[in-house]
């Protein structure tokens, strides 16, 4: 391998993913794997073993850490766990996340604290766990968040989401103001429209064509667009980068 493709080989790390049982972070999830991670799976339901088989039949080792972002405790235990079935670890990957839509002026509040718990605070506090793991062993890290357009504009129904994501945004400035300098990269990844589960409602709905056509590259992402840009900032390639969402949106921003 040549030196410049080395510094994207994630032989030899561990990383941990949320999120990752389908969408965007099923495919980050295998990126990270193909690039030669090891994968610790942080999910709900622990019995669902595809992504674990898809990791295994790459030859990478692979564990199942029950993970709920919406329950407190789970959130706050998670590290302790992982570290339980691995010594140690390099890379965080905070993909899971969930929107509510309805209008602002009956927005209810127990959505809004489930988006807020899901999307923003149970970031916050698993980010706080490794980033004290890192720190304890002086060792490098990287933290990778999933960010959103939605980290830069309001939206439309989306007040809670739009809050979390903007929220996510800053935080991951704040935190990588404070870790750079002892080689903690927190990143995070601001995608575009792309078609998962997510997005079904908002993709058949007669707001699509207008979407559409203000996309430069003409189309909606794949899960797939976001193996590179993940392997990136989880990667040598990215030691510089700090601080930064690196957005994936076909150049919707640019419009
Ligand atoms: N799709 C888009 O257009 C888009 C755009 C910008 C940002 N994003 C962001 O990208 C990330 C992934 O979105 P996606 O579109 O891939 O969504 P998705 O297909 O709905 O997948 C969501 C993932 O999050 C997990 N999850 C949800 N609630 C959880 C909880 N309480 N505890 C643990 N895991 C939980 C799900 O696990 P289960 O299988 O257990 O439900 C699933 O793996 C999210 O942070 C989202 O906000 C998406």
């Amino acid at each position: 391998m040549s030196d410049s493709l080395s510094l994207f080989s994630l032989s030899g790390k561990v990383a941990l993913i949320s999120g990752c049982t389908r969408g965007i972070g099923k495919s980050m999830t295998l990126g990270l794997a193909e690039a030669g991670a090891d994968i610790v799976l942080l999910q709900r339901d622990i019995n669902n073993t595809t992504v674990y088989d898809a990791i295994k039949a790459l030859g990478r080792q692979c564990y199942i850490v029950a993970y709920d972002s919406s329950d407190p405790s789970s959130v706050r235990t998670v590290i302790d766990r992982v570290l339980q079935v691995v010594p140690t670890f390099d890379i965080l990957v905070n993909n899971a996340g969930i929107t509510r839509r309805h209008s602002a002026d009956t927005f209810p509040e127990e959505d809004w604290d489930l988006v807020l718990q899901v999307n923003l605070k149970s970031v916050w506090q698993v980010s706080q766990a490794a980033g004290r793991h890192f720190l304890a062993l002086k060792k490098p890290g990287k933290i990778i968040s999933t960010a959103s357009l939605m980290s830069y504009q309001g939206g439309i129904l989306t007040t809670a989401y739009a809050a979390s994501k903007g929220g996510l945004a800053t935080m991951t400035k704040a935190l990588a103001n404070e870790w750079a300098s002892s080689g903690i990269a927190v990143n995070a990844i601001a995608p575009g429209y792309v078609a998962t589960d997510l997005t079904a409602a908002l993709k058949s709905s007669d707001r699509e064509p207008s979407i559409s056509s203000r996309i430069p590259a003409g189309r909606w992402a794949t899960p797939d667009d976001f193996k590179g840009p993940v392997v990136f900032l989880a990667s040598r390639a990215s030691d510089y980068v700090h601080g930064e969402l690196l957005v994936v949106d076909g150049g919707w921003m640019g419009r």
